[in-house]
C-alpha cells in the first residue's frame, strides 16, 4: 500500500509549474539537419523547442514568464518582457540571445539542461527572419534593423 502511495506520488510529482510533455530530449532522435527550403513552425521549429523541454514550463495555465510555447503565436508575442521574436530580425530578437547563450532552457530544467546546437539555432533563427509565419513571409520582410 506504501510502495503504491509512493509510485503516485512519483508519477503525480511535477517541478514547479511545468507539465509533463512526453519523451523528453534524451531520448534518441536522429541530429537536426538545416533544410534547405522555407523554415515552418510544424515541420521544424515545434520539434525543437520540444526536444528542449521548452513546452514543459511554457504552457498551461500559468507559463512560465508568461509565455506559451507551444504555439507559434504564443512564441511571437512572448511574455513578461514583451515579444520574444521580431519578425524577420532574429537580431533584435530578445529569444535569439537567450538561446545563444543557453540562457533557455534553464539549468533546473527537468530532464536536464540542453542547449540548442548550431542547426538549431540556425532553424529558429532562419524561422524568424523568414518572417515566424506572423505578419510578413520571406518574400515581404522588410530589411531589419540596425
Ligand atoms: C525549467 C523551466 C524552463 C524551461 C525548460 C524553459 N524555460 Fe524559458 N523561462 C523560464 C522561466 C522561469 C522564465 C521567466 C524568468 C526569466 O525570464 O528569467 C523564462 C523566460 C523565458 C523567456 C522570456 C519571456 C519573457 O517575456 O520574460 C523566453 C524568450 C524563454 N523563456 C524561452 C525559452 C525557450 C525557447 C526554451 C527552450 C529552449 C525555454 N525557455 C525553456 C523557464 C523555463
Amino acid at each position: 500500500m506504501l510502495r503504491l502511495a509512493a509510485l503516485a506520488l512519483l508519477v503525480t510529482w511535477t517541478p514547479g509549474a511545468c507539465v509533463d510533455v512526453g519523451d523528453p530530449w534524451y531520448v534518441e532522435r536522429p541530429l537536426v539537419v538545416v533544410p534547405d527550403g522555407p523554415i515552418s513552425w510544424t515541420d521544424h521549429v515545434q520539434q525543437i523547442l520540444h526536444d528542449h523541454t521548452c513546452d514543459a514550463c511554457h504552457s498551461g495555465a500559468d507559463p512560465s514568464g508568461g509565455m506559451d510555447l507551444t504555439t507559434a503565436d504564443g512564441f511571437v508575442a512572448g511574455g513578461d518582457s514583451g515579444p520574444a521574436v521580431v519578425p524577420c530580425d532574429s537580431g533584435h530578437s530578445l529569444v535569439t540571445s537567450y538561446l545563444e547563450e543557453c540562457f533557455m532552457p534553464p539549468d533546473e530544467t527537468p530532464g536536464g539542461q540542453r542547449c540548442l546546437d548550431a542547426a538549431e539555432l540556425e532553424i529558429v533563427r532562419r524561422w524568424i527572419d523568414e518572417g515566424a509565419e506572423a505578419v510578413y513571409d520571406a518574400a515581404t520582410c522588410p530589411a531589419p534593423s540596425r
